[in-house]
């Protein structure tokens, strides 16, 4: 009633974790148990270790939280021989986000990675800054995501699925991109950058400055990209944007994603991945739905638009 495929990829159901929410091994682990979601999605692991960005790192607003983390991490190397080992195995489908600062660090990475057993997919975070074009994302423009996509999937058999970032000029030709140059997937949306402001102290709540906005606030943009997304592309899109209970990971289905991911909802309720997971049948039930595919792309939009 729930399995799902992204490409090669089965997963027992539609939900993964997203990532930077659920850490970079199993710390999450106290709370659910890593076989509960299709897959476990880690944070973002870089060529280099990277100290991240200064604290406050993450502050709360009206309908989610803003966070700057700054990609804190130890780098493939230690990730692969310190973290690896202790999680191989212990999840349904282990999925890695991955990101570089300029495109050469991208296939280093995945070359490192190679075709390491236990790496189910590999996520690449091209929202972030590409220091060779000024601190401009890597997903603004689709000439740029190509040649990631085909640098990367030169390196490394494992699947890939593009992150796209909700403010790229054009999201569908960016998925397009990724789609023509060997993606599996792509999945959507990254956060949206936003700031928080306190005028007592004219400072920016957040260490950075600015940072990223997720959680319910974003799910109605969310919504609609997954949409325009999923209608360009044939490769499965993933959903993500402030999705908290099962009838969100439902709506996200109809409107075209093949699966989802959970992650600011982890901060309200921790168990909320592990509770998502266990409503679906019902909802399912309920409505005499058979099985979570016969959604995906359903929905019924008014008129041709
Ligand atoms: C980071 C924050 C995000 O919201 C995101 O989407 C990617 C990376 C970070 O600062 O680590």
């Amino acid at each position: 009633m729930l399995d799902v495929r992204i490409g090669p990829i089965e997963l027992k159901n539609p939900v993964i974790s997203a990532s930077g929410c659920y850490g970079q091994a199993l710390e999450s682990e106290a709370f659910v148990d890593a076989h509960v979601p299709g897959a476990l999605l880690l944070k973002t692991i870089t060529l280099h270790p990277r100290a991240g960005n200064p604290p406050p790192r993450i502050v709360e607003v009206a309908g989610g939280i803003l966070n700057s983390i700054g990609l804190p991490n130890k780098g493939i190397e230690r990730w692969l021989t310190e973290t690896f080992p202790k999680v191989r195995g212990h999840a349904s489908k282990l999925f890695l986000n991955i990101a570089g600062e300029r495109t050469d660090e991208w296939p280093k990475i995945a070359a490192r990675i190679g075709a390491t057993p236990g790496i189910d997919a590999l996520e690449l975070n091209i929202s972030c800054p590409n220091v060779e074009q000024g601190g401009l994302p890597f997903a603004r423009d689709p000439e740029t995501v190509a040649r990631l996509v085909r640098v990367v999937k030169n390196e490394t058999p494992i699947p890939l699925i593009v992150k796209l970032a909700p403010e790229s000029p054009d999201i569908g030709g960016i998925a397009l991109a990724a789609q023509e140059n060997g993606a599996t997937a792509v999945s959507l949306i990254n956060t949206i950058r936003a700031m928080a402001v306190d005028w007592r102290s004219r400072k920016p709540k957040l260490g950075y400055g600015f940072g990223g906005l997720s959680g319910p606030a974003v799910k109605p943009v969310a919504l609609r990209l997954v949409h325009e997304v999923a209608r360009r592309v044939k490769i499965p899109v993933i959903g993500i944007g402030g999705i908290a209970t099962a009838d969100d990971v439902l709506e996200f289905l109809v409107a075209g994603a093949t699966a989802v991911q959970v992650g600011t909802a982890a901060f309200r309720d921790p168990r909320a991945l592990a509770t998502i997971v266990d409503d679906l049948p019902k909802l399912l039930r309920d409505a005499e739905v058979a099985h979570v595919r016969d959604l995906t792309g359903t929905l019924r939009m008014p008129g041709a638009r």
